[in-house]
């Protein structure tokens, strides 16, 4: 099992509100990732469930059982932290069976479990390599590791991957998704990364405001936002966002309502060659996989796939499908 609910969670620093009321409920096995700004409360949070903190207020029960006020050691949580934390003066293998040793195993249980992780994370090559001899990727590893000798409860990430290169990073998010699959756990992640919330997340919880604002699969956040925060969080290059007088100027439709905003993802905006039409081509962004430019509509500059032979000042006229349309 692996259910985690926290209920009407508050937290403050200084008489400053950081989680206000908060609910959530983690399901047993999946993986669960909390986005939102830097400074939202995500590792306050993180802590919060691991017990290295004690709430204002509120409730976080593991499988039902309240452990609000018991201390981390009685949690069984596995924590990953950004630094990852390992010992420096050990080798990759002392680093692993060090809390193997603590939990007074024998010696036979304690070789065949360390070999068991080590072959699992492909770290066999660099069992006697101590910490400043091996990359971000290599080190997160074994931090990954260390976490799995104890068969916990949860998984808990604190922006794990945030200081590795964004090859590597890549890399390490398949994995880290391949290894939730092998151990079936419960992996609660957080992260400020959009991308890593659309590749990692069974669902991805949205914070703001001191509470979760929206929880679901990844796209349907993407594709279904709950409020203009969460649209303008999602995608590359960022969702343009209209005024109703705006959206009638690039849509030559009258808009349902004056006072709403109306937003369409670039990648859901067509903007073709055309003589006739009614806009102009400001400057174009090379992709590489897709081309994007940018027209003026009104006062504002807004963002739009580009097809056929695009340069600038080029006329082009822009469609898009009312299904992506999302209006606030
Ligand atoms: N020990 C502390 N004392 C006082 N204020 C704190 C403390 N820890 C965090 N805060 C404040 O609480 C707020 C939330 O911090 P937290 O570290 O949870 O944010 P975060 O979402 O993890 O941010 P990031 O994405 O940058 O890691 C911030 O405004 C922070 O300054
Ligand atoms: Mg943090």
């Amino acid at each position: 099992m692996g259910r985690i609910d926290v209920k009407n969670l508050c937290m403050e620093y200084n008489q400053k509100r950081v989680l206000d009321r908060l609910d959530l409920e983690v399901l047993h096995g999946e993986f669960l990732v909390v986005l939102g700004e830097s400074g939202c409360g995500k590792s306050t949070l993180l802590n919060l469930i691991a017990g290295l903190r004690e709430p204002f207020s509120g409730q976080i029960l593991f499988d039902q059982r309240d452990v609000t006020r018991l201390d981390v050691q009685s949690r069984n949580v596995a924590f990953v932290f950004q630094d990852y934390a390992l010992y420096p003066h050990m080798t990759v293998e002392q680093n692993i069976r060090f809390p193997l040793e603590n939990l007074k195993l024998n010696r036979r249980e304690i070789d065949h479990k360390c070999d068991g992780i080590l072959t699992r994370l492909r770290l066999n090559d660099f069992r006697n390599q101590y910490p400043n001899q091996l990359s971000g990727g290599q080190k997160q590893r074994v931090a990954i590791g260390r976490a799995m000798v104890r068969d916990p409860f949860v998984f808990l990430f604190d922006e794990p991957l945030s200081s590795l290169d964004p090859h590597l990073r890549d890399h390490l998010r398949l994995e880290l998704k391949q290894l939730h699959k092998e151990l079936k756990k419960t992996f609660i992640y957080v992260t400020h990364d959009q991308l890593s919330a659309m590749v990692l997340g069974d669902r991805v919880a949205f914070m703001d405001d001191g509470k979760i604002q929206q929880i679901g699969p990844p796209l349907q956040l993407y594709r279904s936002p709950a409020n203009i925060r969460i649209a303008r969080f999602f995608g590359f290059p960022p969702v343009n966002v209209l005024t109703a007088t705006d959206f009638e100027r690039l849509s030559g439709k009258p808009a349902p309502d004056s006072k709403m905003k109306f937003c369409i993802r670039p990648e859901n905006l067509e903007c073709r060659a055309d003589s006739k039409g009614c806009f102009e081509v400001q400057w174009i962004q090379q992709m590489g996989a897709a081309n994007f430019v940018y027209i003026s509509v009104g006062k504002q500059t807004i963002c739009g796939l580009g097809k056929g032979s695009l340069h600038k000042n080029q006329k082009v006229s822009c469609n898009f499908k009312s299904e992506n349309l999302m209006i606030f």
